[in-house]
């Protein structure tokens, strides 16, 4: 990088900084700061985003959802909400042929009320199958039929009500191989082509995602994507968008390439966004990790906002409180921009920063 970018990205770094001293001391900068001031309130991390024509969002879960002072921030920071586990489809379908989309309704009404976008996560996916289906060998033509009848029923019944959709999650290996899923073992790799059909031909209007993790970087899993994505819009199949689920650990380093990552995707003519952001360090977090954490959720914000396409950022939950890492990742956490008290992180100063 150039020196001169370097000194003024210190630049920008000390005044954003200093910004995120005199936020925490409570004193706004800014034009549009102050006008929120006036009306005796912060600008939240939506308001922000919202500024460069971006939502910033949270994951949430039907669970957490008794917790009234979560939940006041869940509503009030965010103008963007996916539900964690509630649209999945041990979740939406859990015998053959009935359906029940109450969780993923209780998430949706929560949004509405907030006035909050909702992404539908997700429709096909190898995890967290009911065991009917994942119970009993399946023909082609038997296990088309009822991904069909999957996907179609759930995306019309929140067809208007969700903007986007994770319509195939994690289908890449890290070699940029397909993963041996039901689906591609029964179906072959076609199927992520008639997933995107079927959603399509449900909701004309919502838009259509792969996601995974592991893609931030320029590499086998996310050229593996690349491929497939440049493939399905030349055969014209209706794919709108590539999540990069963002979920980071401090151990492995940041993803120097995302930004560029990002715009080799924009110019096959698609959104991205940060769909799961976290970003785990081994335990007990210390000052230094913590504020490299921030650095990193400063750097992973701009890349966003550097790439017209990334359409938004989505906190893989907004707390350390009901984060999955823990429990995924024994020994390893803290890694959302608040804490488990629900106090904000260094993290959560200097996404405002970016966004600044
Ligand atoms: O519902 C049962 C509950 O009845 C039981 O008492 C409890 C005891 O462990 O388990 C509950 O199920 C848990 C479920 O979340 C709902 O809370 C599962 O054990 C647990 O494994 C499951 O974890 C979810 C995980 O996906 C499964 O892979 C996490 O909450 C969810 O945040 C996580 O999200 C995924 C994304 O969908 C895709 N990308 C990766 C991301 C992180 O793994």
């Amino acid at each position: 990088m150039h020196t001169t970018t370097i000194r003024s990205r210190t630049r920008l770094r000390l005044a954003g900084a200093l910004a995120a001293l005199l936020v925490a001391a409570g004193v706004a900068t800014g034009p549009a700061a102050q006008a929120d001031e006036r009306h005796g309130k912060e600008p939240t991390l939506a308001d922000l985003a919202q500024r460069h024509g971006r939502y910033f969002g949270s994951a949430t879960d039907n669970p957490e959802l008794v917790d009234e002072p979560y939940k006041a921030l869940l509503g009030s920071e965010f103008d963007q909400i996916t539900p964690g586990n509630g649209m999945k489809w041990y979740a939406t379908e859990p015998q053959q042929g009935v359906f029940d989309f109450s969780k993923g309704d209780e998430i949706v009404d929560l949004a509405r009320a907030h006035h909050q976008k909702v992404r539908g996560h997700t429709l096909v996916w190898h995890s967290q199958l009911p065991g009917w289906l994942t119970s009993r060998e399946w023909t082609p033509a038997e296990l088309r039929a009822v991904l069909k009848k999957h996907i179609q029923t759930e995306v019309r019944h929140y067809r208007g009500k969700v903007f986007a959709w994770d319509v195939v999650n994690e289908a890449f290996n890290e070699d940029g191989t397909y993963r041996e899923t039901i689906f591609y073992k029964t179906l072959g790799p076609g199927y992520i082509a008639d997933a995107l059909r079927w959603a399509r031909q449900a909701d004309p209007r919502v838009k259509l995602y792969l996601n995974d993790y592991n893609i931030e970087v320029i590499g086998p899993k996310s050229d593996a994507y690349h491929r497939l994505a440049k493939e399905l819009k030349a055969q014209g199949v209706p794919l709108d968008g590539i999540g990069l689920q963002a979920h980071l650990a401090l151990q492995y380093g940041y993803p120097t390439t995302l930004e560029d990552n990002l715009r080799r995707f924009s110019r096959l003519g698609l959104d991205t966004s940060l769909t799961e952001v976290d970003i785990r360090m081994y335990l007990p977090a210390t000052e230094e990790k913590l504020a490299q954490q921030a650095d990193w959720y400063r750097d992973l914000t701009e890349a966003c906002l550097a790439v017209r396409r990334c359409v938004g950022i989505t906190l893989w939950d907004y707390t350390d409180k009901y984060s999955w890492i823990p429990a995924f990742f024994p020994g390893e956490g803290a890694a959302l921009p608040w804490d488990e008290e629900l106090r904000p992180k260094s993290a959560y100063f200097a996404i405002r920063d970016a966004l600044r």
